[in-house]
């Protein structure tokens, strides 16, 4: 009983510092941390997904960080509204934005697991790196059934996330701590939820001796 409590409080812990780790975040360069998944995912977005979005698409953005991926898929789309947890992030997001001149993204503080806020439906959805952060698959399986409710019949879901080739993996270090889920838990993630797989692959580009990687799948909704 005792070690079930000790492994509860633990559980809760970890979960807690998955998610709110980031708040305490105010310098995230991708590019200078992993160059090698930051030009490949412009690749993969500028030769997979884009194409498959119609013109004056809108798009949500769960999870946006700092926003560096939006500002480069800006210029292609009309519109995106772009979520974070992170007032550090929202703030760097914009003060970009405003140095930048870009007016077609809505940086926003909040928190997707607990609601996703407004009521449009768009014409894609991306979570890039979202649910590496988030440690339970229920709440993965909340927010994405919430998302699919704001995608447009035929929408575009863009995920990528930090993987293991071998096994699920909880990673902590001091205050940090993210999930790297097996390839075939991820998959069992977005299982039967009522999407076509129409792209997957890796970011990085060496998987690690521990089995590390960057994935990514692009899918439609049926
Ligand atoms: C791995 S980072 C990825 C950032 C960015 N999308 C990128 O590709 O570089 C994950 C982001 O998700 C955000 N995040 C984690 N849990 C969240 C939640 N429940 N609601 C909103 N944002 C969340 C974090 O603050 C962080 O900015």
């Amino acid at each position: 009983m005792f070690r079930f409590i000790k492994n509860k409080i633990k559980e809760k812990l970890l979960e807690h510092k998955a998610k709110n780790n980031w708040k305490n975040w105010s310098v995230y360069s991708y590019k200078d941390i992993f160059p090698d998944r930051y030009y490949n995912q412009i690749k993969a977005a500028d030769e997979l997904y884009l194409p498959l979005l119609p013109k004056n698409a809108k798009v949500l953005d769960l999870g946006c960080g700092d926003g560096w991926f939006d500002f480069k898929i800006a210029p292609k789309v009309a519109h995106i509204d772009a979520i974070d947890l992170s007032e550090k992030f929202i703030r760097i997001a914009k003060d970009s934005q405003n140095v930048n001149k870009i007016k077609n993204i809505n940086f926003m503080v909040g928190e997707v697991d607990k609601n996703i806020s407004g009521d449009k439906l768009y014409d894609s959805v991306m979570c890039m790196g979202l649910f590496t952060c988030i440690l339970k698959d229920s709440v993965v399986n909340k927010i994405i059934n919430d998302l699919t409710a704001k995608l447009k019949s035929e929408g575009i879901l863009f995920v990528k996330d930090s993987l293991n080739k071998y096994q699920t993996t909880y990673f902590e270090n001091g205050d940090y701590a993210a999930i790297y889920r097996s390839e075939t838990n991820y998959r069992d993630l977005f299982f039967n939820i009522g999407y076509e797989l129409l792209h997957e692959g890796h970011l990085s580009d060496k998987v690690s001796e521990e089995g590390g990687f960057s994935g990514f799948k692009i899918f439609r909704k049926l």
